[in-house]
């Protein structure tokens, strides 16, 4: 790997324009330099602080939380009076504990007592027998295939989001998280339940799963907090009512789906394959208990993840106008006139760069723990039984030894020769390993898609004034939200149906 320079660090901040190269003002090509725009980043922590004023700056927001140097470190030690832990950005390490070895690095048990109301038991907090059986069942309802079968829910959310979107389309500024939110919800509904978001339980568990973020908002990384194993987790009643509402609407759907199957009238959706399919080993399938805590963990995990994505991605293309004509050609010229079928995803090349470029410098899920569960030796220094193991994406997506230009968006970058060698060891938005996304095809067909449609649709353009900061909650989301304005395309030919 190349020691990529370490670049425009100010002007990062505030996503300021750095006029240093010319700017291409005729038909553009990806394969010329282009002018550097450098998108928001947060402002990283200065000098050393005592464990106090870090939990303080943690729970304001861990990325600014964060010093500098971790931008360039292959390993960092935070030493606290209960455990250690170790962040992980050598890919060496990442791929050890992701890949090679996942069993010895289980989930860490305070991210299962954060999750617990509302997840239960399900997949994403469980560990060892319980959580290989869940996967069995799960895994096959993601399978490349089955995307075929649940394309076209996918293109009705993005046919509603458009025409939701079409009377605020007046060149106006729009909050836009707010409706990558809602139409990410749509697509988990239409394609687990095959209802829309407007369905009367589901437009409950929609606002509930909202109350429920605003309560809890970190929950994911709360296992981050140098707290003893002990430190009871506090959950407000207000927690613990948004959860209960959530897993009680989620139970209605469940067990109306269960008497569907029963009478062999359920539709062919996510829902009724997971809820059909047999361990292989056990030959059990979940009860409708099992079945909430996973909808939960799809609700949650699915929806949003992949509504962050959208809104970075946009706010990306409004910022760099190239690209985005770059993608709407492309979407103008792959949906045919009458039918989109699947097969139209794999010419949605730019629309794929760009999402995964959105993904790599904000990574809907900046940072993941496990536990260290025997003696190990990361990078020459002992790591006791307990530690926690840090891997973070958003470090070691923007990682100045290993991208070149890592705080630029350059959606091209994954032709080049250091690109694809990231794409390998350095590129971890949806994990890696046994316990990666089983969401990943689905989100990567899901967010292309959108995007295309979108900007088919609408010109989107950033707001003066209005630059988006990043910051973790559940996932990372914009400070203050992102505000774009919207300009209609020409939509005549916005009337198609899609097929499998
Ligand atoms: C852009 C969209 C998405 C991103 C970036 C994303 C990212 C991730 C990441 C990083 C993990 C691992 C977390 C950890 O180990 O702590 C994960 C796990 C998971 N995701 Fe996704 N995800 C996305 C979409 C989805 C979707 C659409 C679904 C399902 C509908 C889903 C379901 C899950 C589940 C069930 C797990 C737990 C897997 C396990 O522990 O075995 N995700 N996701």
């Amino acid at each position: 790997m190349t020691r990529g320079p370490v670049l425009h660090s100010i002007a990062g901040l505030f996503g300021l324009e750095r006029p240093k190269r010319k700017r291409a003002t005729h038909v553009f090509d990806i394969n010329e330099p282009q002018p550097i725009r450098l998108p928001p980043k947060p402002a990283s922590r200065v000098g050393k602080v005592s464990l106090w004023a870090y939990f303080k700056l943690f729970k304001k927001d861990i990325l600014s939380a964060q010093p500098a140097r971790l931008y360039r470190a292959w390993m960092a030690e935070l030493r606290t009076p209960f455990f250690n832990s170790y962040m992980c950005n050598d890919p060496d390490l990442v791929n050890l504990v992701l890949k090679e070895r996942p069993m010895d690095f289980p989930k860490s048990e305070r991210i299962r007592t954060g999750l617990k109301p509302l997840l239960g038991e399900s997949i994403f907090i469980s560990n060892g027998a319980l959580w290989e059986h869940q996967r069995r069942i799960i895994d096959p309802a993601f399978e490349g295939g089955r995307l075929r079968t649940v394309f076209p829910a996918m293109w009705d959310s993005g046919m509603a989001v458009v025409e939701r979107l079409q009377p605020l389309a007046d060149g106006s500024p729009i909050e836009i998280e707010s409706h990558t939110s809602h139409v990410a919800m749509d697509v988990i509904f239409r394609t687990l339940f095959s209802v829309p978001v407007e369905n009367e339980i589901a437009s409950a568990a929609f606002s509930a799963f909202r109350e429920h973020q605003q309560a809890q908002p970190v929950a994911n990384l709360l296992s981050l907090l140098p707290l003893p194993k002990w430190f009871p987790h506090f959950h407000s009643r207000r927690t613990r009512r948004t959860a209960a509402t959530i897993r009680g609407l989620i139970a209605q759907l469940t067990e109306a789906r269960a008497q569907e199957i029963a009478a062999s009238k359920a539709p062919d959706d996510l829902a009724n394959k997971i809820m059909t399919t047999p361990d292989p080993q056990t030959g059990k399938c979940f009860d409708t208990e099992e079945m909430i805590d996973q909808v939960a963990i799809f609700f949650l995990a699915g929806h949003e993840t992949s509504a962050a994505a959208l809104a970075w991605a946009l706010y990306l293309l409004a910022t760099h106008p190239d690209w985005q004509e770059l993608v709407a050609a492309e979407a103008q010229k792959s949906f045919e006139p009458e039918k989109i079928y699947f097969s139209t995803m794999s010419k949605l090349r730019h629309s794929r760069a760009v999402f995964r470029e959105a993904m790599r410098l904000y990574p809907p899920v900046p940072m993941f723990v496990r536990e260290a569960t025997c003696p190990e030796r990361f990078r020459g220094r002992d790591v006791a039984p307990g530690a926690q193991v840090i891997l973070s994406p958003w470090h070691l997506h923007r990682h100045e030894r290993l991208w070149e230009r890592p705080d630029e968006f350059d959606p091209a970058r994954f032709e080049t020769p250091n690109g694809k060698e990231c794409l390998r060891n350095a590129y971890i938005p949806f994990s890696a390993g046994a316990r990666v996304c089983p969401g990943s095809a689905f989100a990567m067909a899901e967010g292309p898609l959108l995007l295309s449609m979108l900007v088919r649709a609408f010109r989107f353009e950033a707001v003066e004034g209005k630059v988006p900061i990043p910051e973790a909650h559940l996932t990372v989301r914009a400070r203050d939200g992102i505000y774009l304005r919207l300009i209609p395309r020409d939509l005549d030919a916005f009337s198609n149906k899609a097929e499998q």
